[in-house]
């Protein structure tokens, strides 16, 4: 990633929490496929994502994994799976690693959560066959107004070089004004994944089902969908049935 990025190669990202959407996902060549917490909203009804727990998402990175061949599979780390200490944090991301098979972890946090992953990037298997790495949103970048204060703004650029030097290996920046997320993009060596933060970020990321219209609710003013798979669902599927009712299943 950090070649594609020296190089100036755009690459994309895309989540996926099951077999067949990872297949379809890797198949079409998205570079990065990340199994994230937003799992909690689009597939298992919890309106948010706080509920997701580290099994949850283990059970979702075994089926992505199974679909997945290239691209790269990135976990989230769920809210409350690095929130007591680096022992728990690596053991936390050591399942995702070992029992789910990824290849990266994300978490979301700057500064203030780098000592509760202290150490972790060096806690590999000992034969160098992988290690655990870390994307780390900015929690700034969540708030509304994030970076529309000089102040703010200072904070996100500081974030970002404190998450470089730790070791991090992309940052990701949500909802962060454009010449931010540019500052910030050109200023520091690792790839930034943007969402919902301009076009100037190395990779872009987004939520599967807010792609392809199969989220329910208001969606981001960023997303454009590109399908409205909701609507062609529902149409085969009330054909379906229609078809049942009339004793007619030739359509
Ligand atoms: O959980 C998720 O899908 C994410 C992306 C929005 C970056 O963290």
């Amino acid at each position: 990633m950090k070649a594609s990025k020296e190089r100036g190669e755009r690459l994309v990202c895309l989540t996926a929490y099951d077999y067949p959407t990872a297949r379809i996902v890797d198949e079409a060549g998205i570079d990065i496929i990340l199994v994230g917490d937003s799992l909690g909203n689009v597939v298992l009804g919890y309106g948010n994502t706080v509920p997701v727990t580290l099994d949850e998402i283990l059970v979702h990175v075994k089926a992505v994994r199974r679909g997945v061949q290239r691209a790269l599979l990135v976990a989230d780390m769920p809210y409350g799976s690095f929130h007591t200490g680096a022992d728990d944090t690596v053991r936390s991301a050591l399942r995702l690693v070992k029992e789910g098979e990824a290849e990266a972890v994300k978490l979301e946090g700057g500064r203030k959560e780098l000592s509760s992953c202290d150490g972790w990037s060096t806690r590999d298997r000992g034969d160098g066959s992988y290690r655990t790495h870390a994307a780390i949103d900015s929690p700034a970048g969540r708030l509304p107004g994030a970076g529309k204060t000089a102040d703010a703004a200072k904070q996100l650029v500081d974030d970002a070089y404190a998450l470089q030097d730790a070791g991090v290996f992309s940052i990701v920046l949500e909802l962060v004004p454009r010449e931010i997320a540019q500052m910030i993009t050109e200023s520091i060596e690792v790839p930034t994944i943007g969402i919902g933060a301009g076009s100037h970020c190395d990779i872009q990321v987004l939520v599967f089902h807010d792609l392809l219209g199969m989220a329910f609710g208001k969606l981001p003013r960023f997303v454009r969908e590109y399908a409205n798979l909701r609507e062609t669902i529902t149409d085969a599927v009330t054909r379906w049935a229609e078809g049942c009712a009339q004793r007619n299943l030739s359509f």
